[in-house]
């Protein structure tokens, strides 16, 4: 064994920073410096297979998933508690404690009920051998490889004795809880509606990948099987625990008397708000544990241990009106607004509705007295309607309507895609996601923009020199050059440097690669930097081997006849084959594009904002082309009639319009998708909508097809 020494002290170093860093909060060393240690040993233990440990920090990040947990007994039964929801139950209790016992006063601790999970801990010869759930009581399901995910555990305890079992809840706390369901509503994914819910929900999960990516603690609160170590009370057990480093719940009342206990009770309902996580109530346990076992359980529960249980804080109130937010990926957030009222410790004004589908199921409306709680004591959430007074005649929310389709933040389209709860808007130059939407527009597989990652795109957001991708090609070298960004951390983390600029060599830089993205990069690399719905790499390649430059896709004949067919997702394999069109067979278009992107990409061009992203590509002089671009011989349109001349159609015409952009072609002439000042004339049907009224104002002349045929004629 050449190598079991370093995998050794690569373990037990790995689990002193893990222990530094999520417990301590006091790193040593930096993210970097872990990763490589991390990687060495990751390395090592795929060489050694013959080496593996379950309680190796490298499965911290999750192993293989399961097919199934499996059962497994406990090694005593895990109990309920009884529930005590009035002062004189509690003083009931008190008093069956004391005839149990004869005595007048007695040992109690009074701590805070966790709103987790329950979950229990057995640890063999100082390594955690399993945990299971609480399952029936008396087994439980083993999700130990969850569980060696949550890195407050220690999978392993120094000088522990042969056998200790460690129970206690698994929980969410708010704060990860708040985010997680924060990142839900972006996904368009359903929120969970409590942390309980998501902790459980999370550990039901059969890959420890996904419970490793969730915010998940452990707060001991119990002992439960012992061998060999010598422990009188809940006190000794709780010296054991701190010895082994295992987190204890906290805080905890010592108290002897009824009245101790209540306020004890009191006490822990003011501070249990300001805990970072759900609380529901306050265990009372006696201390000592013989005077446990001559009080002895009852079929379900000790006797030696209750739960007072707060009420759980609703309000009503008024929902006033109902706000969208959008996210920074577009996606749009319904949120309550209230008449504000106390719950739970403060006011509450906002509450998210999360999305549309939410909104349906509580059928929420704008003029509803509403019920409000904190979900897990924290976030504000709207319970349900208090129906019977709801004002006559109070319409149905529905948010795409009462948004008029259109975002609120840019007036680009918004939709549902299949299979998500959340509407979004789908404008790449919208506002609200300047940051994702420049970051991804910059990265390397879309223009590949040097030294534009996502800091340096908060920054140029936040100091109002791009509020959308496209702003970029309005800058100069000085003003990436003068960006001011956020001081750097010196190695020790303690002295930060002053000011630090974006700097003259990188502005540079960055500047070059804007004009090679101007001037050089493909158009499927600006499709895709686009974040157009399903138009992804390949999409955005297929489409550029089918087109010659950007400005002819929104006047496509291809996108629009493929856009006209049904999905064929929903088609068997060998209806798909777009040969069904006559009008694309000629194509051979790919699978990489379908009906669903043509349909997404026909939405975007033809919305106000995307006449607005086309127009400005215009002004900017962008235009990008395929790697097939090949300007069409000067000489085959000389003498033509409409050489030089650029034309924008719009409105409804005698032909589809995709046919008088091919006459104006054949004849020598441009079609542009939007109007500018550099259209020569715009070709309008019925309705000729915005853009007439934009010729109008640019004083472009509008001419009908009459007037065509009597250009071609001429
Ligand atoms: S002591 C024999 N202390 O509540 C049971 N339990 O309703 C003794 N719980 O399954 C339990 N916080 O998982 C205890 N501080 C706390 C607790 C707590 C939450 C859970 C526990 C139990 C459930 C009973």
């Amino acid at each position: 064994m050449l190598f079991d020494n370093r995998i050794a002290e690569l373990r037990a170093e790995l689990n002193r920073h893990n222990k530094l860093y999520y417990q301590d909060a006091q790193p040593e060393i930096s993210d970097a410096e872990y990763d490589r240690l991390f990687r060495e040993l990751e390395d090592l233990e795929k060489a050694n297979p013959d080496l593996y440990d379950p309680n190796s920090p490298t499965l911290r990040v999750g192993g293989a998933p399961l097919d199934a947990f499996e059962q497994k007994a406990h090694l005593l039964p895990m109990l309920s508690i009884d529930d005590l929801f009035a002062e004189q139950e509690v003083a009931d209790f008190f008093r069956r404690l004391q005839k149990g016992l004869g005595l007048d006063e007695i040992p109690l601790t009074v701590e805070p009920k966790i709103d987790g999970v329950a979950c229990s801990l057995v640890y063999r010869n100082g390594s955690l051998e399993y945990a299971l759930t609480r399952g029936d009581g008396t087994r439980g399901d083993d999700i130990s490889q969850n569980v060696r995910t949550i890195r407050n555990i220690p999978l392993s305890l120094e000088n522990a004795p042969p056998l200790l079992e460690v129970r206690g809840e698994i929980f969410m706390p708010s704060e990860g809880f708040a985010k997680l369901n924060e990142q839900r509503d972006e996904a368009g994914l359903d929120p969970f509606a409590n942390p309980r819910n998501a902790t459980a929900g999370t550990l039901k999960s059969l890959d420890p990948k996904v419970v490793a990516s969730r915010p998940l603690a452990f707060l001991a609160h119990g002992l439960g099987a012992n061998e060999g170590a010598n422990l009188d009370t809940e006190d000794d057990f709780r010296k054991l625990l701190e010895q082994f480093q295992i987190p204890r719940n906290s805080p905890v009342w010592h108290v002897r008397t009824l009245d101790e206990i209540l306020a004890a009770i009191r006490e822990l309902d003011v501070k249990r708000h300001d805990l970072g996580h759900g609380t529901d109530g306050a265990v009372i346990k006696v201390l000592d544990f013989d005077q446990r076992e001559t009080l002895g359980f009852t079929s379900r529960a000790p006797r030696w241990a209750a739960a007072f249980k707060y009420p759980p804080e609703q309000k009503e109130t008024l929902l006033k009106d109902i706000t969208i937010q959008v996210g920074r990926t577009g996606v749009l957030t319904p949120v309550a607004e209230l008449e504000p009222v106390f719950v739970s410790g403060t006011t509450v004004s906002r509450a998210t509705l999360h999305n549309q589908e939410e909104i349906e199921r509580k059928d929420v409306r704008i003029g509803d007295t509403v019920l409000v709680e904190k979900a897990g004591e924290i976030i504000p959430s709207v319970v349900s309607v208090v129906v019977a007074k709801r004002p006559d005649n109070t319409p149905a929310y529905f948010l795409p309507e009462a948004l008029n389709y259109q975002c609120p933040s840019c007036h680009g389209p918004i939709e549902k895609p299949d299979g998500f709860v959340a509407w979004r808007c789908v404008n790449f130059e919208c506002p609200a996601q300047a940051v994702t939407s420049i970051t991804h527009f910059a990265g390397r597989k879309a223009l590949d923009l040097d030294g534009l990652g996502e800091s340096v795109a908060i920054k140029l957001v936040e100091s109002k020199l791009a509020a959308s991708p496209l702003d970029l090609f309005t800058l100069s070298v000085d003003d990436f050059a003068n960006l001011l960004l956020d001081p750097a951390k010196s190695s020790d983390g303690l002295t930060q440097s002053k000011e630090r600029r974006f700097g003259e060599k990188r502005a540079t830089t960055l500047f070059n690669s804007l004009e090679k993205a101007r001037t050089e990069m493909p158009l499927n690399r600006w499709l895709f930097a686009m974040g157009i719905p399903q138009v992804g790499e390949s999409a955005a390649r297929e489409l550029s081997r089918l087109h010659k430059k950007l400005s002819d896709l929104p006047g496509s004949a291809i996108i629009s006849d493929l856009a006209d067919l049904p999905d064929f997702e929903e088609l068997s394999k060998s209806k798909r084959k777009k040969e069904n069109h006559p009008g694309l067979q000629q194509y051979q278009i790919d699978d990489n594009l379908g009906p669903v992107a043509a349909q997404h990409l026909r939405t975007f061009f033809q919305s106000e904002a995307g006449q607005t992203v086309l127009a400005k590509l215009d002004e900017l002089g962008i235009d990008p082309r395929s790697d097939n671009y090949a300007p069409d011989p000067v000489a085959a349109t000389e003498g033509l009639p409409l050489v030089g001349k650029t034309f924008v159609i719009t409105g409804t015409l005698s032909a589809p319009r995709p046919e008088f952009k091919k006459i104006i072609e054949a004849n020598g002439g441009k079609v542009s998708g939007s109007v500018s000042s550099k259209t020569d004339f715009l070709l309008s049907g019925e309705g000729g909508g915005s853009k007439q009224t934009k010729a109008e104002s640019l004083g472009v002349p509008v001419i009908d097809e009459a007037a065509l045929t009597e250009m071609l004629q001429s």
